[in-house]
């Protein structure tokens, strides 16, 4: 936990923000893998950390706005909790850490909710992401668990994003002590990384690396030849001189602060010539981004300063034909980059990601595009000072989507698809780093893991 001053400020600026009403955070509970007692690892809801700072399961808090008081509603270990699961200290002692001097049972919690509806006040909470909770407010305010998230509070979670998006020097430093973890991830994916090694024997030392600094994922871990799935979780494959690995990880700080960094490793330190042309349209993308990002300027252009640079890169190689500016604008680039930029990065590694994308990352000024690639972009609006974000662009050919657009002749006079047909097993390359929005520029949080061709190949 941090010093009670920060949460006790947290809570102060939203009462602020809200003006009126009772807010309700649901904190998680745990989660049964296949029998009670069997549990996931537990993992407590974000904003629930952020404004409460209790690391524990089976707690909610309120905060009444209208008469300034703050309650956890929770229960105290039992003997058999403390048998089965050890002593520790009391959640009366976080309470006060938190700077939260009201602790009630967590039965007590319907009968607050009862009273509070007999009133009519207005109760906010957030979009629940899981159904346990959703069940558990159906249970409080009677609404069916499945309409649970019709409901929840527009306001609460415009207050809370605004909140959240900026962070102060504490989370910043916590997202360091994250990446300075995943840099010796890192390290030893670049030694390890070698032919007639599984991709999971090195995902044993990689993730293995990080439960001896203390730590947890902030995301399952990509560690594949085969990158040219986004998000390929199989760890199966023989590595082969000549292989290409996207290793896209992240680990949460002791606070839950993630890291979220992407290199993509030539195995046995070698590349071909092909391979290390397409590695620099990836790695002039991201510089490009890094050079532009700064307060003031919007992400989708960001975003559209890497589709640039990839479509001349790609028409530079033959892959792709005509003017740069008319294949971004058609959309006939996302075939190769077929994902957003980067996201916001903070204690969700897409951060709030559960209050929902249009909350976090658009607004009045920018709305979603339908365009196949962009639409996946989960952040387009103007940067702030304060944000942390990631710059990911990738390159990548991917088989079924290739045949489908060659089948469907979409943007043939854009797209080179008989020397494409070569590349089935080329897979793919991205670079991912987490970056500090400053008034004019952004600090890369990350640049200490090398990514240069120089450094990482013979
Ligand atoms: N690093 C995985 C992602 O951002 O989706
Ligand atoms: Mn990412």
């Amino acid at each position: 936990m941090f010093e009670k001053n920060i949460y006790i400020k947290r809570r102060d600026k939203l009462k602020k923000r809200m003006k009126s009403g009772i807010l309700l955070f649901m904190g998680n509970s745990n989660i049964p893998m296949n029998y009670k007692g069997n549990d996931y690892r537990f993992r407590q809801d974000s904003s629930f950390l952020y404004y409460f700072g209790i690391d524990r399961p089976n707690i909610a808090g309120v905060i009444d706005v209208d008469n300034n008081k703050e309650i956890i509603f929770g229960n105290e270990d039992t003997m058999d909790d403390m048998v089965w699961s050890g002593y520790r200290e009391s959640l009366k002692s976080l309470c006060e850490k938190t700077g939260i001097l009201e602790l009630k049972p967590y039965g007590n919690l319907e009968d607050y909710v009862d009273k509070a509806l007999s009133k009519k006040r207005d109760i906010h909470y957030l979009p629940q992401y899981r159904s346990d909770n959703a069940v558990k407010i159906e249970k409080l305010t009677g609404i069916k668990s499945y309409f649970v998230n019709k409901f929840s509070s527009s306001k609460l979670i415009k207050a809370i994003v605004e909140d959240r998006l900026k962070k102060s020097d504490v989370e910043i430093q916590e997202i360091k002590k994250a990446i300075k973890i995943s840099k010796g991830m890192y390290e030893i994916a670049f030694k390890e990384t070698v032919s007639g090694r599984y991709e999971r024997e090195v995902l044993g030392l990689l993730e293995g690396y990080a439960i001896s600094k203390g730590v947890w994922l902030s995301f399952p871990t990509i560690f594949t030849s085969k990158g040219s799935i986004l998000h390929n979780y199989s760890h199966e494959n023989l590595l082969k001189k000549g292989d290409m690995v996207v290793f896209d990880s992240g680990v949460e700080s002791f606070e839950h602060y993630a890291s979220d960094i992407t290199r993509t490793i030539f195995v046995d330190k070698k590349a071909t010539q092909l391979q290390k042309d397409v590695y620099n349209i990836v790695l002039e993308a991201q510089t490009n981004c890094i050079d532009m990002a700064k307060e003031g300027i919007s992400f989708l252009n960001v975003h559209i300063k890497a589709a640039l640079t990839i479509a001349e890169g790609l028409i530079d190689l033959g892959f792709l034909a005509g003017k740069a500016d008319d294949v971004v604008e058609s959309g006939a680039y996302a075939l190769f980059f077929p994902h957003g930029i980067g996201h916001p990065m903070g204690l969700d590694v897409h951060d709030m990601e559960g209050l929902g994308e249009e909350y976090v990352g658009y607004d009045e000024t920018v709305k979603r595009s339908n365009l196949f690639g962009l639409s996946s972009l989960r952040f387009a609006k103007e940067l702030k000072s304060g944000y942390v974000m990631t710059i990911e662009p990738g390159v990548y050919f991917i088989e079924p989507l290739i045949k489908k657009w060659k089948g469907g002749n979409a943007f043939k006079d854009f797209i080179n698809y008989d020397k494409i047909e070569s590349m089935f097993d080329f897979g793919g390359i991205r670079i991912e780093d987490d970056v500090l929005i400053t008034q004019d520029g952004c600090k890369v949080l990350s640049n200490n893991i090398p990514k240069q061709l120089k450094e990482i190949i013979e």
